[in-house]
């Protein structure tokens, strides 16, 4: 490529400035508000009022599948086609796509994990003005209203949700540009398009043109229908008459950049009504409270994954990943909403009892006012289909199992990838990696991998080393396997253009890159300057990149070696918004636009898939990605970007976990430290403590930053850190347990409060605190200098342990918890039992056959159930093998016993050391029973003051059957 104009230079030159210095907050105006955005502010200027919007009722297509419909838009005559399934398990999907587009509009792909089976939908009713569906043996009701269009959900008399119940869909359909000069440049575009698309489209593709042709042929009687039947000259109707060229349709500036639009309007919205919610959750990402604000007077929610400098925190700007699911809950039931677009979308959310106060509202019941609690949501999204699946509960674990079900489950990550990681932008050379490792053993602190970041490749070329700085990255990576250590390296999605690049002419020469609208390779700027960006859409061109990380390929890699996939949103320092063109074009002639939000679960994909096939299927792999759609759950972990070393962004990481917990992402956490600036001691000491308890566990800091290895903050603070990480190797078992669990059901690992106590108001809207899985509440300080904190114990007679002091306490309370700089308050369930490995060693995979101690906290009823998953803890043996051990253990009638689940088999010589009986009484004797029929008499001791009995050696392996007597 020649050398960029002076101008473009200067703008990537202060880009690349800008991120490697450490000024103050974002620049907002580097990023569209909706006002700024075409389709946002013309879709957002439609104001709730009759739709226009109409179901032709003739049309009706009823299968065992689905129900088909068309929909007409009164002003234009555009018929759209409408699809409603019932899904299994409580769940429906609804699309709407044009009847008879110019060209296929983009239908989301490889997100879900398969076409979800249906149900049988039945017509139950059906007048001049409406149809009644149900499925599920009658639990659910669809009705579709027809003038105008709107589609209530019910459950026996309950309304559960509305949709277009104020009127808010729009559908923008293709169209040719009117005007004849721009006419000529649109055909030409078409034409253009057309060729890529002969060469591209799949068959799959055509087969499906020539269904909605053939569906089109049944109705066309409902066609004529609609337009015998011309719609009343009504004055709102003219105002609505379709706006051919407004300012944004077929071209759109920001900033220095222009979207040349060849395909003009193509947005689509719809407006959901939620009756008797109030609390509405998800959607992430965005870096601000859990419980979803309303968005009246202000911007929407954005989804579009942007690589945002120094991000502000508590608003609702577009970060790094989208999740667009979004969950309602209420006193009696949980919903899901998940809008299936990947173009950028913008989520809107009203209510009617906002900006009420406690007090408003309680004055309301008083008087009599009836009005429901109602909650709003709209989506709008650039482009694509409404292809939109609500899953209907009732509870929150069964809209965590709908969602999973249809976009798959948290991958059970390797052990070590739940245990501490220590990454900073850059260790240097070698020598740097070696001294920080010995740094780990010299200070007693364990730790599992060290991170190299983008100064260790040659010229930021991916796949490679700096020849100087890691001439021998093989010894290094041994160094690392001799204490059972690893290493991660970053391989980022550009690719530095430069004619003597192996990945880079590969990547050209079979034509995998993505292509600018004139079909030219998209180039942009990156860390290496010059990069294409592969294709990752394209399933050839992620297995040819799957394939580079064979051993032989790339390069003095090893099989302790894993990958971190950064910049993946696509981050294009020199694009609009810092990201690609949305006219872009990929595989099939679809726009960037089309797919922009996807891209980053891609790379993901192709690079999980890559680290599987270098082990020929056995190993699991481990990579961190900074972007992610919906479904990158199945592909590793996400980290919470660009953080800094402030107070109030180590409290929002807490939210913003949980937030993507909800959506299906358990594998969640925050650069501990801070990315940019400098933390106190205290405050790093703080974010050890919390990282400890969130489930991806990583310090990194910034380029620029001091050095901030744990034993730089003085000898009491690295002492803090130190236990800190230490409780984390000791709950190793309870949290690989609880990821084993997210893989098998799709339930989170880290829990807001509510969904744990989904009937306790009190809990909808705390995101100081948190469960991990059902047995350890955690409230970290996120504070300075306090003495103490407020937590709120749920639960009516619900019991809780303070699990260091052992002190109990009993729910609902609020606790004042005093705190000194050492502690960190988490508390067990009582009716939990969790296991512990209480020597903790220098990596997780010394560990492997430790002896476990478990830990049984007792209830108000004095029972406890809990249970314990152990496999190799890197290979997928336990799946295809059934090489496993899973544990419950049961504590009832002062008796504990262990059972073993008969289909796992795995050999461990781990044996239980300890077991420790929170809130127990005193026992005359204790006992233990193997299946043989032997019992023997353990030692123990109590503790009167907190009524903790520790019963010593009752030296079983893990997998042994028994029951346990206490007397
Ligand atoms: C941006 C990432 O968010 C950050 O973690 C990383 O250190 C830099 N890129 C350099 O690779």
């Amino acid at each position: 490529m020649a050398a960029p104009q002076r101008s473009v230079r200067c703008i990537v030159l202060t880009w690349v400035a800008l991120h490697i210095t450490t000024t103050e907050a974002v620049d907002r105006s580097n990023f569209k508000t909706c006002e700024q955005s075409a389709f946002c502010k013309r879709q957002r200027n439609v104001k709730p009022e009759n739709s226009p919007y109409r179901a032709l009722l003739n049309s009706l297509d009823v299968t065992r599948e689905s129900v088909k419909l068309q929909l007409i838009n009164e002003v234009n005559k555009v018929p759209l086609l409408l699809e409603v399934y019932g899904l299994r398990g409580n769940m429906t999907r609804i699309k709407i796509n044009e009847l008879n587009p110019l060209q296929p509009r983009y239908e989301v792909r490889d997100v879900l994990v398969r076409e979800p089976p249906t149900v049988p939908l039945t017509v139950v009713g059906k007048d001049e003005d409406s149809v009644e569906l149900s499925f599920e043996n009658k639990l659910y009701k669809v009705i579709i209203t027809s003038k105008p269009f709107r589609m209530d959900i019910m459950t026996g008399n309950e309304l559960l949700l509305s949709i277009n119940s104020r009127g808010l869909m729009v559908f923008e359909h293709l169209r040719k540009r009117k005007d004849s000069y721009t006419e000529k440049i649109s055909n030409t575009v078409g034409s253009m398009w057309n060729k890529i698309k002969n060469v591209f489209i799949s068959e799959e593709k055509e087969e499906e043109n020539v269904e909605n042709q053939e569906v089109k042929g049944e109705s066309e009687a409902a066609d004529e229908e609609a337009q015998a039947e011309k719609p009343e000259d009504t004055n709102s109707q003219k105002e609505n008459e379709e706006k051919e060229d407004e300012a944004g349709m077929w071209e759109e500036t920001f900033k220095t950049h222009t979207d040349s639009k060849p395909n003009g309007p193509s947005s689509v919205g719809l407006d959901f009504s939620l009756p008797g919610f109030e609390h509405v959750y998800g959607i992430p990402e965005h870096a601000d409270n859990l419980k979803l604000k309303t968005t009246e007077g202000g911007d929407p929610y954005r989804l579009y994954n942007l690589d945002v400098f120094q991000y502000e925190i508590f608003n609702p700007m577009a970060l790094y990943g989208a999740v667009p699911l979004l969950l309602a809950h209420n006193l009696r039931r949980t919903l899901g909403i998940f809008w299936l677009n990947a173009a950028e979308t913008w989520v809107d959310i009203s209510s009617n009892t906002a900006g009420k106060t406690l007090f408003g509202k309680m004055l309301d019941y008083v008087q009599g006012a009836n009005e429901i609690p109602q909650t709003d949501v709209r989506w709008i999204s650039e482009s694509g289909i409404i292809d939109v699946f609500l899953l209907l509960g009732p509870s929150p674990f069964d809209v965590f199992k709908q969602y999973t079900s249809l976009t798959g489950t948290q991958a059970l990550p390797p052990l070590f990838a739940i245990s501490y990681h220590q990454c900073r932008w850059n260790y240097n050379d070698e020598d740097d990696v070696r001294t920080v490792d010995a740094g780990f053993d010299e200070h007693d602190i364990p730790y599992d991998v060290i991170w190299l970041d983008i100064e260790h490749t040659d010229g930021k070329r991916y796949f490679t080393w700096d020849p100087n700085k890691f001439p021998n990255p093989k010894e290094m990576l041994q160094n690392l396997a001799s204490k059972k250590r690893k290493m991660v390296s970053i391989v980022d999605p550009h690719i530095k253009i430069d004619s003597g690049y192996k990945i880079h002419t590969t990547i050209q020469s079979r034509n995998f890159y993505i292509k600018t609208k004139d079909g030219n390779d998209y180039e942009g700027w990156c860390w290496p300057g010059s990069a294409g960006y592969p294709d990752f859409t394209n399933p050839e061109m992620r297995s040819w990149w799957a394939s580079m990380f064979a051993y032989d390929q790339y390069e003095g890699s090893m099989d302790n070696l894993y990958t971190w996939n950064d910049m993946n949103e696509p981050s294009v320092f020199n694009g609009p918004e810092v990201t690609m063109h949305k006219d872009a074009v990929h595989m099939g002639g679809f726009e960037h636009r089309d797919v922009h939000n996807l891209y980053a679960l891609y790379v993901q994909m192709a690079t999980s898939d890559g680290q599987i096939q270098r082990s020929g299927g056995t190993e699991r792999p481990f990579v961190l990605t900074r972007g992610f759609f919906a479904g990158s759950q199945r592909y590793g972990a996400v980290w919470t970007g660009d953080n800094s070393a402030e107070w109030d962004h180590l409290k929002v990481s807490v939210p913003m976990c949980l937030s993507l917990a909800l959506a299906g992402i358990s594998f969640c956490g925050a650069d501990v430290g801070g990315f940019f600036k400098h933390p106190s001691p205290e405050l790093l000491v703080r974010w050890y403590q919390a990282g400890a308890y969130q489930p991806f566990f990583r310090a990194h800091a910034h380029l620029d930053t001091p050095r901030r290895e744990p034993w730089l903050f003085g000898d009491d603070n690295k002492l803090i850190i130190r236990t800190a990480i230490r409780e984390r190797y000791s709950l190793l078992p309870f949290w690989y347990t609880l990821f084993y669990h997210a893989y098998r059901t799709g339930e989170p690992v880290m829990r807001a409060m509510w969904v744990q106590f989904p009937d306790d108001m009190n809990t909808f809207s705390l995101d100081d605190q948190y469960m991990l899985g059902d047995a350890l509440l955690v409230r970290p300080v996120m504070e300075p200098s306090v003495r103490g904190i407020q937590v709120y114990l749920p639960g009516k007679g619900q019991v809780w342990y303070n699990v260091h002091s052992h002190q109990r306490h009993t729910g609902p309370q609020n606790l004042y918890e005093p705190v000194t700089i050492g502690t960190i308050p988490v508390y067990q369930r009582g009716g939990t039992v969790i296991a512990r490995k209480e020597r903790v060693r220098r990596s997780s995979s010394c560990m492997q056959d430790d002896p476990y101690t478990l830990y049984v906290a007792l209830n108000g009823q004095n029972t406890a159930q809990g249970d314990l998953f152990i496999d190799d803890g890197h290979t997928f043996n336990f799946e295809k093998k059934n090489e496993y051990i899973y544990k419950k253990f049961n504590f009832v009638n002062n008796s504990l016993t262990s059972s073993t689940d008969p289909v796992g088999h795995y050999k461990t010589a781990a044996w239980i050391e300890r077991i420790v009986i929170l809130g127990a009484r005193k026992p005359a004797t204790v006992t233990i029973k193997l299946p043989d029929g032997t019992e023997s008499n353990l030692n123990f001791e109590y503790n009167t003051e907190t009524s903790v009995l520790t019963i010593r050696k009752p030296a079983v392996n893990i997998a042994a059957e028994w029951s346990l007597y206490i007397r």
